[in-house]
């Protein structure tokens, strides 16, 4: 356990990039897996979410390498061709590794074992299950289809038609991947859209995949199966995610202004930054640009007074992990911020609506969730802070609380940062040379 302490910062100033786009790098090592031949990977996210998923791709079959100068490598094993792994598959934290690799060996046959670390092994696993199971694979699993769990993959793959009935790009993603080793065309349709990384990876690979709009809005996507991937290089965005975390210190910071340079600007992923603005941020977009089928920019922005809005439930899938951070944005502006349609938060890395509503209180936040809506009360100034927060093994609860903990009246604590590794390696010392004090408490 690291426990970390957060007091009042320096104004945050400077320009930065944060690490790579976790979704995105996730994706690349597993297409990169599953092309034919030498797929290289810049600016890949070295956290170890992303590290366990190149450990099981290795296991798979698929030859992974980096060089010194952070230059990932991945010789891919081509549609159909990975091998039965000798080991458990360990996938960590990682919901994301953990539901992908599921879809992509639920059509190849050979058994494989997956598993996971406290969190993961509690999180659901029916949403793939599921959809994979009508592939043809089998799975074993504990009670409610958690980890860990043995998926027996499909002898002769079916290629299936499948409505997500829950927004998640994780579940969209597992049943496409699965679909590469089906023959014929295998549909998702998602009733409300969610990021689209895979579908832009796939085609970036040289997948037939086609997009339409659903008249309810949502998406039909069918991709041809049993495709040969060619190896496709490409540089990885910086994660809006994780540049979240910087932006909110900046904006509740008087004084602070900073640009994170390189941002993935997916308009599928940056919900958080249109509810900023609505909520008075000065937040602007430079030097917009396109790399490997995804929108990148230099975002910059400034501290100002925020006010507080309501956020409609369509806009969830859009910033569905930024959450904890618009909650400690909320708790510095002025009014009532209502935050709808949060059902998904629940079986994040932590119950994240729990986690966020319970270190905010104890912050000296007037926050309260009403099924699946949490409202956070701010009345325009520093809230109390002074508090020790849970981090629940969930790397953006534990970032959250760091900066709420920046701008606070007294420093905030957290018992336990050594998840913030999963997706930013280097956060701490990132926000300091920015302006934070961020420190580890020494027992
Ligand atoms: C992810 C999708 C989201 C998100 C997660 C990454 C992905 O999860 O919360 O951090 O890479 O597809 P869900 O698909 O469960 O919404």
């Amino acid at each position: 356990m690291t426990a970390l302490s957060s007091g009042s910062s320096r104004p945050l100033r400077g320009r930065c990039r944060v690490p790579g786009d976790k979704s995105i790098s996730h994706r690349a090592l597993i297409l990169g897996a599953l092309a034919v031949g030498r797929t290289r990977v810049r600016n890949l996210l070295e956290g170890e979410d992303v590290l366990r998923t190149a450990a099981a791709l290795r296991a798979l079959g698929a030859r992974i390498e980096r060089d010194h100068n952070g230059l990932w490598t991945v010789h891919g094993v081509g549609v159909g061709g990975m091998v039965e792994p000798d080991g458990v598959l360990d996938l960590g934290n990682s919901g994301t590794g953990a539901r992908l690799l599921m879809g992509a060996v639920a059509t190849h046959a050979f058994t494989s074992f997956f598993t996971g670390d406290e969190s993961l092994c509690q999180r659901p696993m029916a949403r793939v299950v599921e959809p994979l199971s009508r592939t043809g694979a089998r799975f074993v699993a504990r009670d409610g289809s958690r980890l860990p769990l043995a998926v027996m993959g499909a002898p002769s793959p079916m290629p299936i038609a499948y409505t997500v009935p829950v927004p998640s790009a994780q579940v969209k993603s597992a049943v496409l991947l699965a679909g590469l080793n089906a023959p014929g065309e295998t549909t998702v349709i998602e009733p409300v859209a969610t990021r689209d990384h895979t579908e832009n990876m796939l085609r970036h690979f040289g997948a037939t995949i086609t997009v339409t709009a659903t008249e309810t809005g949502g998406k039909r996507i069918v991709l041809v199966g049993q495709p040969e991937l060619k190896p496709a290089d490409l540089t990885v965005p910086g994660d809006p995610s994780s540049a979240a975390f910087p932006i909110v210190a900046t904006l509740i910071r008087s004084g602070s202004a900073i640009t994170v340079e390189g941002v993935g600007t997916n308009p599928l992923r940056t919900g958080l930054y249109q509810t900023l603005r609505e909520m008075g941020a000065r937040l602007t977009f430079a030097k917009e640009r396109i790399t490997g089928g995804e929108r990148v920019a230099d975002v910059a922005i400034k501290a100002g007074d925020l006010k507080g809005v309501d956020v409609p439930a369509a806009r969830a899938p859009s910033m569905i992990d930024e959450y904890p951070v618009l909650a400690v944005a909320a708790s510095f502006a002025k009014g009532r911020t209502v935050m709808r349609g949060l059902g998904e938060l629940r079986v994040k890395e932590s119950d994240r609506l729990a986690a966020i509503a319970g270190g905010l209180r104890k912050c000296g936040v007037d926050a309260t969730v009403d099924g699946d809506t949490l409202t956070v009360e701010g009345n325009g100034t520093p809230p109390k802070g002074g508090a020790l927060v849970a981090a629940q093994l969930d790397h953006r609860i534990a970032m959250a609380f760091l900066v709420l903990g920046s701008a606070a009246r007294k420093p905030v604590r957290i018992d336990d940062g050594a998840t913030i590794a999963t997706s930013f390696p280097g956060f701490v010392k990132l926000m300091n040379r920015l302006g934070t004090r961020i420190a580890e408490v020494r027992r």
